[in-house]
């Protein structure tokens, strides 16, 4: 074993998905190995553990996970289950470790964040209930990056990833394993296969777009494989170490050739599509986009009609952005909904405590209690399963929950790489406006609360302040904004959002169109364009 003295560095505190760079900067001498240091100085009870480690497959994958066997091994760690090729959806991690019982796991990913080179490269530190370690843990970590003088390696070659089982390096076993079959296996118990085959049996068509990313091996397998879906049904299926070009972002502007087929004329019907690590997802039916915050309130309405959810929910979560469509169906199901910053781990102790069987967010993020990540293929999964059983269009039945319910218009407006500390201004001068806002009219519409979203988690009391500005207004409407946690390039500002439309003879209208009071508005309010040097948002979704 080698002890390699190294200096502090000055990692990142870990932000909603542990640390997210460009992989330059991965590259560059003992960045990698000191933060992995940190995660085994952090982690509690690392010796003689159990973790599991992979990958979406993107570049750099290979190497960080090598390096990070011979760390491992190197500090003790007795076993360590890795995907075939160093593969491994976010979902399938949080599954194995719950499975298999592990310590947790370290998983290897910038999410939607474009691959290659000269793209990004993320590692996270997920915790023994499978899910994103809690800020106890990454403040431990991030203070961990900053006193670090050593770390340890074993020196060692390779292990062969591409071979099925076990192979012992120094001490430490690492198993190889099939990364979907646990995963498939897990999705088994939760749907009707044998009503979605009969579905695709009857001609129901599908286009799966995997953007090259990992979520191909896992839509191949069950949809085409298990399912039946014709082949064909799963476009872009190879994972590839720069996502072929593709931003495996699935927003209409990154996934817009899902997009264009979908609102065409040859559509299939019904179409999905996932992220880079595969916990994302979008869907959309026939001339049919389906809002991942509707998506959230839609799967809650009709989550029973699949054998995992046959005895109804516990409860509901969103985090704080998402629109509040889906508080509406718990609210008419008499069932708690919690509203939660953004990021997953925010979801983390209610799931463990059956507080709540479902979550979401606004950002293609949909899951429940089968594991502590969000879950892609899985929300696709229980789309299928409703429509197996309702039979219907997935537009007529959007069309149907907004009439039951009413329509919560929405949008998020990305301002991205903009100037930090411009950024960090418009917050503040919002903030600094609250008293005056409130009670202020602008056209129609009149302010009635201004401020900055405070969480108490309501299981272990913990605190998490300033995330995000939220500005109600008196029919309802709200905007958000935050600055995101993820972003690597400068600051990005999010700007949300919503109104709400109880007219059916509305419910048609272009969101953006709907939204066009409160754009103004947050436009006039917030100061961002001119503060920020922006025209318009990077992004619309
Ligand atoms: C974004 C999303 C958030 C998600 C996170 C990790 O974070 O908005 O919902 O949990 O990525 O996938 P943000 O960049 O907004 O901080
Ligand atoms: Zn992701």
């Amino acid at each position: 074993m080698t002890q390699v003295t190294t200096t502090p560095f000055d990692g990142q505190k870990p932000g909603t998905s542990g640390l997210r760079k460009k992989v330059i900067q991965f590259q560059e001498a003992h960045y990698l190995e000191n933060f992995v240091q940190a995660i085994f100085n952090a982690v509690k009870g690392i010796k003689g553990s159990t973790l599991v480690v992979g990958g979406d497959g993107r570049f750099y994958n290979k190497t960080a996970i090598q390096l990070i066997l011979k760390m491992a091994a190197a500090n003790g760690v007795k076993h360590v289950i890795v995907g075939q090729n160093g593969l491994f959806s976010t979902p399938a991690v949080s599954n194995v470790i719950r499975k298999r019982s592990a310590l947790g796991g370290i998983i290897l990913s910038a999410s939607h964040n474009p691959g290659g080179p000269k793209g990004d490269f993320g590692i996270k530190f997920n915790s023994a209930n499978g899910g994103p370690a809690a800020e106890s843990v990454t403040d431990v970590i991030f203070n961990q990056t900053k006193t670090i003088c050593q770390y340890y390696v074993l020196e060692a070659g390779d292990v062969d990833l591409s071979v099925l089982g076990d192979t012992m390096i120094g001490d430490m076993c690492v198993e190889v394993i099939d990364p979907v079959a646990d995963y498939a296996a897990m999705t088994q118990d939760l749907f009707d296969f044998d009503k979605i085959k009969a579905l695709f049996q009857g001609g129901f068509t599908m286009c799966f777009d995997a953007m090259n990313a990992i979520t191909g091996p896992y839509a191949t397998a069950i949809l085409e494989g298990m399912l039946g879906a014709p082949k064909g049904t799963v476009i872009n299926g190879e994972p590839l170490a720069d996502f072929g070009g593709l931003h495996p972002d699935p927003n209409p502007v990154y996934a817009k050739s899902l997009f264009d087929l979908m609102l065409g004329n040859n559509a299939p019907d019904f179409g999905a599509a996932s992220d880079g690590d595969g916990d994302r997802n979008i869907v959309l039916g026939r001339g049919a986009y389906v809002a991942p915050s509707d998506s959230l309130a839609l799967l809650t309405a009709n989550a029973h009609l699949a054998p995992g959810y046959a005895n109804g929910l516990t409860g509901v979560a969103r985090s704080m952005p998402t629109s509040r469509a889906v508080d509406r169906v718990a609210e008419a199901l008499s069932i708690e909904c919690f509203e939660t910053p953004t990021g997953w781990k925010f979801f983390g102790n209610l799931l463990d405590d059956g507080r709540i069987s479902l979550c979401g967010e606004e950002s293609a993020g949909t899951g429940s209690d089968h594991i502590r990540e969000k879950d892609g293929l899985w929300a696709v999964l229980l789309w299928l399963n409703i429509l197996a059983e309702r039979r219907e269009s997935v537009a007529d039945i959007l069309t149907q929950h907004w009439q039951t319910y009413g329509r919560n218009f929405y949008s998020r407006h990305d301002y991205e790489a903009v100037d930090t500390s411009a950024a960090m201004d418009v917050m503040a001068k919002l903030e600094a406006r609250f008293d005056s806002l409130v009670g202020t009219t602008y056209q129609t519409e009149t302010i009635t609360s201004a401020d900055q979203f405070m969480y108490s988690d309501p299981i272990d009391g913990s605190v998490a302040k300033n995330q995000g500005i939220r500005i109600g207004f008196a029919s309802g409407s709200r905007f958000v904004l935050r600055v995101s946690g993820t972003g690597t390039e400068g600051a990005t500002l999010r700007l949300y959002l919503e109104s709400f439309e109880p007219a059916t003879s509305r419910h048609g209208m272009d969101t953006q169109d709907a939204l066009k009071a409160i754009i103004m508005i947050a436009d006039e309010i917030t100061d961002l364009k001119s503060i920020t040097g922006r025209d318009a948002p990077s992004v619309i979704s």
